[in-house]
């Protein structure tokens, strides 16, 4: 708490953020990285047959990237600027002191994207003949690299929460950009972004172009990209999974909420699809049924998600691995926070000395400090709103658990502050399980 805290406190803090990151990241790896690079290509394939047809089609998927990239891509962007600036602010402080000059690289690199974007989509139908056409082309190559570079900048930042290495000990930019997991997760996100985008688009292709042999040229285009992108993704998937610290891996299967055996079963389903629907891409362009069509596409969107959710949720209970906790705090502050107490440490905190009158007010802002960044007291996810989960707890039982709770469940930061602090926070849950109960308990007697 070094600043002010808002509180979503029925969706929950982390799904504001999770709702605009996985829309964001659908575009931007879908749409702003992987479609532009299958647009260069379909329009390269059209220049070499000379297929005008194709040409038309390549524009209109470039005008498609430049509306939404320029608009919910930008927005989400944005968006997930303010949202963890405002929701995790320790957090993005700690990460802006190390990557300052990376994000500034990164947003020049956007600009140059929009620009080359809106270049490229405005002369193409003035750049048509074969000399102009071929700088035209450069263009649209151009606008796929420095679509990449924004990812090759982001995913230093992202890959160093999980897996920061030498920096913990050096501090050094250089040692938290290229972290352990830097390489395998660029090189996963890339073509992953190209197998996002050959399911987006040929969605829409099949289902708008009715002219069957301009489909049939485009879909080999995509089959030639996914048969390069298909085993790249998966291996260095692979290896990106095994470059991660093993307490993440083992919180894989628990992150998704599912069982191991459902778990394995959706996951080997959507694989299964997305491999029927690259080969019959590949053996038939002229035949992909929609049904497998808007499978795959259902299949992509709900790995994306889970991806999100997964690698969120592993990192738990850390923010920036080993070095800051979820909830902002850092973990080397323990000892002092135990000694001289959270709030009196918290800038934000109303509350410095714990008396009989304002221990439940205390209690709350402990809970907001410590507790918020993962649960809430009454909100959709039943697991995490505490209101619910704990009836029939009383502040014996709460006193008992929080001080072990990182050892009982290892997704939970140690708790932080002085015994009263303790008190305060088990004074302010019971008083909150105990108004949620009764309101439910009024609401069944009605
Ligand atoms: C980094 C995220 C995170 C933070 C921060 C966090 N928790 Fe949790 N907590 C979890 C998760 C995950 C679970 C398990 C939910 C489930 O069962 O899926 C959990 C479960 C619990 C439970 C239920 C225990 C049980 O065994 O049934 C309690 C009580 C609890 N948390 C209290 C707290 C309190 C109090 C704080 C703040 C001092 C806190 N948590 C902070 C993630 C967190």
């Amino acid at each position: 708490m070094n600043f002010p805290s808002v509180d979503y406190s029925w969706l929950g803090n982390g799904t504001v953020i999770a709702m605009i990151a996985i829309v964001h990241v659908i575009i931007s790896h879908g749409v702003a990285i992987g479609t532009s690079v299958l647009t260069v290509s379909l329009e390269h394939r059209a220049f070499k047959t000379n297929n005008q047809k194709l040409d038309g089609l390549a524009k209109n998927i470039a005008k498609w990237i430049l509306i939404i990239t320029t608009t919910v891509g930008a927005m989400t962007g944005v968006g997930i600027w303010f949202s963890t600036t405002v929701i995790q602010p320790d957090s993005i402080g700690s990460l802006l002191r190390i990557f300052f000059w990376a994000w500034v690289t990164e947003w020049v690199c956007f600009i140059t994207e929009v620009i080359l974007l809106i270049i490229y989509y405005y002369t193409w139908d003035r750049w048509q003949d074969p000399e102009k056409k071929r700088k035209h082309i450069y263009i649209g190559v151009g606008l796929s690299i420095v679509s990449w570079l924004t990812m090759a900048i982001i995913t230093g930042v992202l890959a160093a929460k999980l897996t920061p290495g030498k920096w913990i000990e050096t501090f050094s930019f250089w040692n938290a950009f290229f972290n352990p997991t830097y390489l395998p997760s660029l090189g996963f996100r890339m073509f992953l972004a190209i197998l996002l985008a050959i399911v987006l688009v040929s969605l829409f292709i099949r289902l708008f172009v009715k002219d069957l042999s301009l489909r049939e040229e485009s879909f080999k285009v995509f089959g030639f990209w996914g048969a390069i992108s298909l085993p790249m993704t998966f291996v260095l998937g692979l290896w990106y999974l095994w470059s991660i610290p093993d307490q993440a891996y083992n919180m894989i299967v628990l992150a998704t909420g599912m069982t191991e055996s459902t778990f394995k079963i959706i996951n080997g389903l959507a694989l299964l699809i997305l491999l029927v629907f690259s080969v019959w891409l590949i053996r038939s362009p002229k035949k992909v049924p929609i049904i497998l069509s808007i499978a795959v596409f259902g299949a992509s969107i709900g790995f994306i998600g889970e991806f999100e959710v997964v690698r969120e949720y592993i990192r738990k209970p850390f923010i920036i691995y080993d070095y800051m906790y979820a909830n902002g705090l850092l973990a080397q502050d323990r000892e002092k926070m135990n000694e001289e107490g959270f709030l009196a440490n918290a800038t934000w905190a109303k509350e410095k000395e714990i008396t009989e009158e304002n221990k439940v007010e205390a209690g709350r802002e402990v809970f907001v400090g410590q507790c918020i960044a993962c649960h809430t007291i009454d909100g959709w996810r039943t697991k995490r709103a505490l209101g619910k989960r704990l009836a029939g707890w009383d502040e014996e039982a709460l006193k008992n658990y929080i001080p072990t709770m990182h050892t009982v469940r290892v997704a939970m930061p140690p708790f932080m502050g002085t015994e009263e602090e303790l008190d305060a926070l088990a004074a302010y849950l019971k008083s909150e399980i105990d108004r949620v109960n009764n309101e439910k308990e009024v609401s069944q007697n009605e």
